[in-house]
């Protein structure tokens, strides 16, 4: 039996116009690679002071009002000396925290990939719970070919994820449902939308079977766009369109709050596609941001591992989490990138 009020109260902290989530989840083999294109070591002191710097940032909360950490983090102090979901908690920032354990190859297939971290999941809540987590984050991931995703690894992830998100909601968990469509490649947007659209109908058809509540659930999707090496970049209004299209004929209005990932768009382009989003009316879902790299890439560039940039760090996020939560009210224009 789930007890919705834990639930009830984690989704009104984060379903809020004009607010969205900062992604601070990198696994330590992911933000070892962002650290070393700014030449920073990755240990753990300097995990612990960046990921201080994004937690502190001052008035972040005007825009970010859920962070997602990684476990790590969770045991972190500011350089103040506070716990990092602590000082989260104090300013009105939900923490959450990433649950699954990364990908593995599906079958025999080196190409397509599964998520793990489903085994001793429901033992782990009960300690992400005691250190302040009140949502949870799960990916999976499916790449584009000609032939790919196969139906048998979008079943298997949609399971995953729908097990998952059970586990999280019996909990008193707000799970993050996270299917991320890859932009590596050549395809077309219209690929893109085909690959959306079966990853989003089995996912929603996979969710009710586990018993999970959609309104007590944040859809994590990627928006759809070409891929990276695909010679038709297409416009914003064209992307947001398509994006709509997939997500209307999919997303059940019961799910409050739909928070897109960057998946690799750079910092402005993922403000103006959610921008552009925004802007064709009214939708039954509030649509936001999770963003990780959207929002951290210039921070991290400004801070380069020196600890007299930290100032100077903070005001990009500040930036970058103010220009999303203007887009996500359909309120952005490009100009406002050289103000301020
Ligand atoms: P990006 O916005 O960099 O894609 O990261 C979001 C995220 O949480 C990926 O799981």
């Amino acid at each position: 039996m789930i007890s919705t009020q834990q639930l009830s109260a984690t989704i009104e902290a984060i379903a809020v116009p004009g607010k969205g989530i900062l992604a601070a989840d990198e696994s330590t083999s992911t933000i070892t690679k962002r650290f070393q294109s700014i030449n920073v070591e990755s240990t753990e002191e300097n995990r612990r002071i960046y990921r201080s710097l994004l937690c502190t940032t001052p008035n972040i909360q005007d825009y970010i009002n859920g962070v997602i950490l990684y476990e790590e983090t969770l045991g972190q102090k500011t350089d103040q000396g506070q716990l990092i979901p602590l000082t989260l908690e104090k300013n009105h920032i939900v923490p959450g925290i990433k649950v699954d354990k990364g990908l593995v190859d599906f079958q025999n297939s080196t190409e397509e990939k599964v998520t793990q971290g489903l085994d001793d999941l429901d033992a782990r809540m009960n300690a992400y719970k005691q250190q302040h987590a009140r949502f949870a984050k799960w990916r999976v991931v499916f790449s584009i070919s000609s032939s790919l995703p196969t139906q048998a690894v979008i079943n298997a992830n949609a399971e995953s994820l729908a097990k998952y998100a059970a586990i999280c909601q019996k909990n008193g968990i707000v799970p993050i449902v996270e299917p991320e469509v890859l932009m590596e490649g050549s395809h077309t947007l219209l690929r893109c939308h085909e690959v959306t659209s079966a990853v989003l109908k089995t996912v929603f058809e996979t969710l009710p079977k586990h018993g999970v509540i959609l309104d007590y659930i944040i859809l994590k999707p990627n928006m759809v766009v070409p891929g990276k090496e695909c010679a038709d970049q297409r416009n914003p209004e064209a992307i947001a369109t398509a994006t709509l299209d997939v997500l209307k004929t999919y997303v059940p209005a019961a799910v409050p709050t739909i928070n897109f990932l960057s998946g690799g768009q750079s910092a402005v382009d993922a403000t103006i596609n959610l921008n552009a989003i925004n802007s064709q009316g009214k939708q039954p879902w509030l649509l936001s941001y999770s963003y990780g790299r959207a929002l951290q890439d210039p921070c991290l560039k400004a801070w380069k591992g020196n600890l007299e940039n930290i100032n100077a760090a903070q005001k990009e996020l500040f930036k970058r989490a103010k220009l999303n939560s203007l887009a996500s009210l359909g309120k952005y224009n490009v100009s406002m990138e050289n103000e301020g």
